[in-house]
Order: C-alpha cells, then sequence, then structure tokens
C-alpha cells in the first residue's frame, strides 16, 4: 500500500548521505584513503597560509598504531597559517558544506566545505575517535575535540583548554582505520612531492611511520602573488542563480543590483540591457524580479557583447619554477614550458592551463615512461586518472607527430596544471576534471605547443645522429680512394686528395643542415593545423 511505503519516508543530512557514501569522498581503498585525508588537511593549511600572506610551513606525521593490522594510525598535520578562531572552529572542521571558500568566486585549493569535516567524519565512523585541534588565532590557543552530530551535520565540539600564545596556525590529529602508509605512486609521499613540486613557496616536512624524516624544502622565498576574488560574469550564470543574488542583494533598483552583484556590467551596458529586454522594468525593486523576469535578462545577456572576466584573477605556477622543478625532479634532456593565456568556459568560468613538457636524459635513467603528472591549482591529483579530462586528452594526442612513437614506451614526463576560481571535478573527491569542451580545447593546445618544440629538438637529434653516421662511412671511403686515384695516375698526391675530397664531404653535409633548417619551417606551418586553422 502506498500510505505503507510513506511510513518509511525520512529527511537525511548531507553528514549521512557522506557517510554511507564515503567513496564519492575518495574514502575507497586503504592507500588512498591515507592520502586523501593527507590532502584534505595540506591544501587547507595552503589555502590559509596564502590568504593570510604566510610563507607556509606544513608538518605532516604518520604514526602506525597497530603493527599487525597495518591499517590503524594517527595522522597530525601542522601549519603556520591564520588558525581558526573559536567561534568558528567546530563549523570548519566538523559541519560539512561550511567554510569561506564555497560561496566565492577565487582560486583556491578548496572550493567545496567538505575536505577536514570528511577527515573528522572518516576518523569518527573508523575508530569512534574525535578529531584533536589546536588553533593559535590573535594571541589564544584553543585546544578542542571535535565530532560529528550525524544526523543534524552539526559539529560537536568539547573545548579542552585554552591560553595566550603568540604563535599562529592549526593543529589537527586524529586516528584513522581502513588506511595504509604505502611509499607508492599514490601513497603520501609522493603526494607532498608533487605538492612541493608545484608549490615552489613552501616548505614541508614528513615524518613516516618509520620515523624517517623527509624535507621539502621551499626554494622561492615569497608567497606567489594573491589570487583575487572577482564577481560571477553574466555569461556563467543561470535564471536561478540570478534570481538568488537578487534575493540577498541590497540594492533598490534591477539595473544597480545588476552593476553590482556582476562583473563587467556598466551602466552603458544596462542601458544596452533595456534596449533588449523591454518587457522587464529595470527600476523595479531586485526582490519583486520573477523567474519570468530574469529568464528574459539571462537571455538578453546573451545578446550583447561582454569584456571577458577578470583574467589576472588566475595565478599560475610559471614557467621558470615549472622548469626548475622539473629539472630538480628529472634532470631530463630538455624541458618545455607553455603558458596559455586565460580563457572561459561554461560561458563565464575564468580558467587557464600551463603545461611543460620533458623528455629523456634522467627520465632514462629512472626508467620512467608516459609520465603524465595532473594539478588543478597547483594540487596533485593522484587518482581516477582515466576518468579525467587531462589524461584523456593527452592519450587523444598523436604523439607520433611529435617524434614519439607510443606516449607510454617513451621517456617522456607531461604536466598540466589547471587553474580556475571553479574547477570542474567530476566529485565531491576532487581527484579528477570533467571534460569540459573548452578546457579540453586550451590543454590540448598547450601540450601540442610544447610538444612541437619537443618534436623539432629529437628530429634535430636524430638528424644529426644520420649525418654523423654517414660521415663516418664516407670518411673511411675517401681515404681509400685518395690512395687508389693518386697510385693510378702515378701522381703521389694523396694527401692533397685527401683534403680536397674531405672538403667535398664537409660542404655536401653543411647544405643538408641547411636542409634540415628549411624542415624546420614546415614544421611550424604543421603547427598551425593542429590548432584547426587549416586541413592537413
Ligand atoms: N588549516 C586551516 N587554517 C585556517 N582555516 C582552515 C584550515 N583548515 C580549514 N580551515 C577553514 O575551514 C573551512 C572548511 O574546510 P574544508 O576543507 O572542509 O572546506 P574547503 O577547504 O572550504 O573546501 P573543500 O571541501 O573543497 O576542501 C575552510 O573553508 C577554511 O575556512
Ligand atoms: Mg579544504
Amino acid at each position: 500500500m502506498a500510505e505503507d511505503i510513506f511510513k518509511q519516508f525520512k529527511e537525511h543530512s548531507v553528514a549521512e548521505f557522506f557517510k554511507k557514501n564515503r567513496q564519492m569522498l575518495g574514502f575507497s581503498g586503504k592507500v588512498r584513503s591515507m592520502t586523501i585525508i593527507v590532502h584534505e588537511y595540506v591544501t587547507n593549511s595552503l589555502d590559509a597560509c596564502e590568504e593570510a600572506g604566510i610563507l607556509p610551513e606544513i608538518f605532516v606525521q604518520v604514526e602506525e598504531l597497530n603493527k599487525e593490522t597495518k591499517d590503524h594510525y594517527r595522522i597530525t598535520v601542522k601549519d603556520n597559517g591564520p588558525g581558526i578562531p573559536k567561534s568558528h572552529l567546530g563549523k570548519a572542521l566538523g559541519q560539512m558544506l561550511a567554510g569561506t571558500k564555497f560561496h566565492r568566486y577565487i582560486q583556491q585549493r578548496g572550493q567545496q566545505g567538505i575536505g577536514a569535516a570528511a577527515c573528522t567524519m572518516y576518523s569518527y565512523i573508523t575508530t569512534g575517535q574525535k578529531t584533536k585541534a589546536i588553533t593559535c588565532h590573535r594571541g589564544k590557543k584553543l585546544t578542542a575535540d571535535i565530532s560529528i552530530d550525524f544526523k543534524g551535520n552539526k559539529a560537536v565540539v568539547e573545548e579542552t583548554s585554552e591560553e595566550p600564545t603568540e604563535e599562529t596556525g592549526l593543529l589537527v590529529t586524529a586516528e584513522f582505520k581502513d588506511v595504509r602508509y604505502e611509499r607508492s605512486n599514490q601513497g603520501v609521499y609522493e603526494y607532498l612531492r608533487r605538492t612541493a613540486l608545484a608549490n615552489p613557496h613552501c616548505t614541508i616536512t614528513l615524518m613516516d611511520p618509520n620515523n624517517e624524516k623527509s624535507v621539502f624544502p621551499r626554494s622561492v622565498e615569497v608567497n606567489p602573488q594573491k589570487p583575487f576574488e572577482i564577481k560571477p560574469h553574466p555569461l556563467g550564470i543561470t535564471t536561478h542563480d540570478l534570481l538568488e543574488f537578487a534575493r540577498v542583494n541590497e540594492n533598490r533598483k534591477v539595473s544597480s543590483f545588476l552593476q553590482n552583484a556582476f562583473s563587467r556590467v556598466s551602466a552603458a551596458k544596462v542601458d544596452e540591457l533595456r534596449t533588449i529586454c523591454t518587457e522587464v522594468d529595470f527600476d523595479k525593486d531586485p526582490h519583486e524580479l520573477s523567474w519570468e523576469d530574469a529568464e528574459k535578462i539571462v537571455k538578453s545577456f546573451a545578446k550583447v557583447k561582454w569584456i571577458a572576466p577578470a583574467m589576472d584573477s588566475l595565478v599560475p605556477i610559471g614557467k621558470e619554477r615549472i622548469e626548475t622543478s622539473f629539472r630538480n625532479i628529472f634532470n631530463p634532456e630538455i624541458i618545455v614550458v607553455t603558458e596559455r593565456s586565460p580563457r572561459v568556459y561554461r560561458g563565464g568560468i575564468p580558467f587557464m592551463v600551463e603545461a611543460g613538457i620533458a623528455y629523456g636524459g634522467g627520465l632514462v635513467a629512472a626508467e620512467k615512461k608516459g609520465e603524465v603528472m595532473r594539478f588543478a591549482n597547483r594540487v596533485p591529483l593522484l587518482f581516477d586518472n582515466s576518468g579525467c579530462v587531462i589524461s584523456e586528452t593527452i592519450k587523444s594526442i598523436e604523439w607520433n607527430r611529435y617524434n614519439m612513437k607510443n606516449f607510454e614506451e617513451e621517456p617522456v614526463a607531461v604536466l598540466v596544471n589547471l587553474l580556475s576560481v571553479h574547477v570542474p571535478y567530476t566529485s565531491a573527491g576532487k581527484q579528477a576534471i570533467s571534460n569540459e569542451e573548452d578546457v579540453a580545447d586550451e590543454i590540448k593546445l598547450a601540450v601540442m605547443e610544447a610538444g612541437r618544440t619537443i618534436q623539432r629538438h629529437l628530429s634535430g637529434k636524430r638528424r644529426a645522429h644520420e649525418i654523423a653516421t654517414k660521415r663516418k662511412v664516407i670518411s673511411r671511403y675517401i681515404n681509400q680512394l685518395s690512395s687508389d686515384l693518386s697510385d693510378l695516375a702515378g701522381t703521389k698526391n694523396k694527401k692533397d686528395l685527401l683534403a680536397r675530397l674531405e672538403k667535398i664531404v664537409d660542404e655536401k653535409y653543411s647544405q643538408e643542415d641547411l636542409g634540415e633548417e628549411k624542415g624546420e619551417v614546415a614544421t611550424k606551418d604543421s603547427a598551425k593545423v593542429d590548432e584547426g586553422e587549416g586541413e592537413e
């Protein structure tokens, strides 16, 4: 009976949902779960330090609590950031969908307001233990134990002590089961190594379960330029967004609301919109906008020309820093880094791609082949490789065009960092980026641009090798030829003949070198084909 079914009807909180679906937060598999915990804490520390203008010093400790089962650990992460005020500590670490980032258009590593509470949840559901936090903020050091009331998605905070301090920062420490420390490609060490690679301004120290200390020291003494917050661009919003913004705005007229709530809306633009969208009264109270009004305004947004969103809101790692990091890690034969100009996806969300390719040298020695290093806002992405637009795009490139027969078999490493005020992750676990067409196109262009320089380098190298081999073979013959000829003619001028023949060989190969130069120009032309400007 239908009535009986509805006796079962219940409401649930987001905390209950993620408790049941922890894999959606990335908690699946022991090694992965361990890395995800460190990732959530470390990204929070980096965001907080950078926002407060502090050079990050992060300490990570992983202690093994059960040497037999090898799945019970304590994880501690400490930073020198601004700490969290007492008033917000519980919500920050024990309530899902709460934080300082979700509602803002700013390039940060966190963007959902879930990560820290997800770790508190995972600790609680696997060990029954509370997460301990020590926050040093504005002269006060507060120690508290935090857990979650799942039914209400509320933090439960028990303050244990408060004392004065001159330090600032946050320390979080918690016990976890169903996790494992491994020094593998997807383990904590590799995660921190890649974090250091993309964040050369931070110092990270790892104390592993064997009490072995690894330090990734900063190589740059200044924080990167601070990304700044922008307002949403009209082309990136929906009818519902517009109504939501209108509901909380404090302007008296639609015209001033549009100018204040969105970027690039000037008084002149509002006048232009008025002429297109004549059915809506732009002088009325924005709180009185109906769904139909909002729909008409959003439609009219698509009919006018807009200046693109402020692109300097994005801060890349930078060419030099990527080159230095590549050199430090792989010491390759050649490094090429490209930085594309910022663009927008979904009509109004700014993003930018930087890509680097390292080839040969140390990669051969380290037996590294076809390595893809994915980053989003400088955060290494170690999981869900196959569902990510970065790996998919790299896979779709015809690498034989760039003198690499089989990408997976070549001593090559490709790094791609996607920057955006909103990274379109495929899930709350934030390990893969969805296939937005504009984003995929930019990744492809960035990697191909770097690929072309690698190709020129490789074909130049191959050519030089061919010339050297030919020269060696011919030199062998001309020696014999000059002595046979001088014998035949009875002139006894073998030395003179040999010198003249050598001159001919020299001239011939320098001409071939010129031919190689011509070949390079042809390569550049074919580059245009890659960018869709012609046919192959
Ligand atoms: N180490 C820290 N120092 C200062 N503030 C912090 C720190 N860690 C977390 N916070 C605060 O707690 C909030 C919640 O963190 P949480 O990781 O849950 O979400 P987020 O970082 O906003 O987004 P995401 O879920 O994508 O990580 C943050 O937005 C930030 O305001
Ligand atoms: Mg976070």
